[in-house]
């Protein structure tokens, strides 16, 4: 029987990762041993309390039901004063924040609750591929902003004001931005903000890395004028080592996170509600929590530094976030090239930068997420080559 997948899902390719990691496995099957320096899924558990917590909370018979599609007051009580403490935000717990399963799912929620035929969406290049994919999920079509190294890797707002914005109804952000690590600022997102309130735009920005290896996390909805035009997207994914817990947030005008909600309402129930209880403790945790990670990261990067630099790579030394972005040198066609060249000569696995679209094409992008023995050892790989 032939039944051909619907439209909508024809022009979104399987994603890279997936393909890559079943050739990794392949690879592996034969002995290769290859070191994974691609995924950003942070390798060390959360603190010992956040798992107590899910302990405690699973063994309680009352904790098995479904559960609120809101999520618990308590979770969304614990992401308030997360957002008060640390970015100096106020979000009415009630209203303001909806649970997510991970950030991920709640950038699909937002473009199929926004967005549908004839409508576009600005999404950065390079940048997070889910954007894109949501956006052509969602039936509307991408508006790539190219973010350059020249431009800081920042956007160029009076360029894109040169064309016509009048179908485009949203925009995705997301300072500190992946894969470059580029940090944004107070006056760089005031600018968003005026942009985004001039064109009639919503602003989504996607804000899971502003804990790591960033002295000042930071969110948009900090500034002034955001929440009238501003939703953003967190995690505890990278902050809190819980990529595989699925566990994030959305914050913004009520009117906004009830639409969401009416959407994902209609694709899941809440949370379990261990889970929720063990994100409670997470967010409840101290600076001496966000410091150990970064004092871990800081030694990691490095490693990687010195990686790169063995590669030839330029780089930019502040940057945020759980990788390092670096340039090729100019002998390679692109990342691909290097990117293969060292999976099928050294069997170091490193992500081209050019699946994160066109503007990543001579860079690649280097996880901090393996341990500073791996790192030594892919270190003493590459340089085996060399020699
Ligand atoms: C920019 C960006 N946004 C969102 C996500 C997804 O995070 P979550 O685990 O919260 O779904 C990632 C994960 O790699 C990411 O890099």
């Amino acid at each position: 029987m032939d039944i051909p997948v619907a439209k909508r899902l024809q022009q979104t390719e399987e994603y890279y990762f997936s393909r890559k990691l079943r050739e990794i496995d392949e690879m592996n099957r034969q002995g290769a041993a290859v070191i994974n320096l691609g995924i950003g899924s942070p390798d060390q558990p959360p603190h010992e309390s956040v798992v107590a917590a899910l302990h405690a909370s699973a063994l309680k018979a009352g904790s098995h039901g479904y559960q609120s599609y809101k999520g618990s007051p308590l979770l969304r009580k614990a992401f308030a004063g997360w957002y008060a403490k640390y970015y100096g935000v106020t979000l009415d717990p009630d209203k303001e924040i909806l649970p997510l399963i991970g950030s991920k799912e709640g950038i699909l929620h937002i473009c199929m609750t926004f967005l549908g035929e004839g409508d576009e969406a600005l999404v950065p290049n390079p940048g997070y591929p889910t954007y894109r994919s949501a956006v052509q999920l969602s039936g509307a079509a991408c508006i790539d902003y190219d973010l350059l190294e020249e431009h800081s890797w920042l956007p160029d707002l009076e360029a894109l004001e040169k064309r016509d914005l009048s179908r485009v109804k949203l925009m995705w952000v997301n300072y500190p931005h992946m894969p470059t690590g580029t940090r944004g600022d107070t006056a760089f997102f005031s600018k968003l903000i005026a942009f985004a309130g001039k064109h009639n735009i919503l602003l989504c920005h996607d804000n899971p890395y502003s804990f790591i290896l960033n002295d000042m996390p930071q969110s948009l909805l900090a500034v002034d004028g955001a929440k009238e035009v501003t939703l953003e997207l967190n995690s505890l994914s990278k902050s809190h080592n819980m990529a595989g817990w699925r566990l994030g947030m959305l914050a913004g005008r009520e009117e906004w996170i009830n639409e969401v909600l009416r959407f994902k309402s209609n694709m899941d129930s809440g949370m379990f509600l261990p889970v929720q209880m063990a994100a409670v403790e997470a967010l409840g945790l101290g600076e001496e929590w966000y410091s150990s990670l970064n004092a871990m990261y800081k030694i990691r990067r490095q490693k990687v530094f010195e990686l790169l630099e063995l590669l030839e790579c330029d780089f930019d030394v502040h940057q945020s976030g759980l990788f390092v972005w670096a340039k090729v040198p100019p002998r390679y066609a692109d990342g691909y090239a290097l990117s293969d060249e060292i999976l099928y000569q050294a069997h170091v696995f490193i992500t081209p930068g050019g699946i994160f679209g066109t503007n990543g094409n001579g860079y690649i992008r280097v996880s901090l997420c393996r341990d500073e023995t791996v790192l030594t050892e892919a270190f003493g790989r590459v340089k085996s080559l060399r020699s």
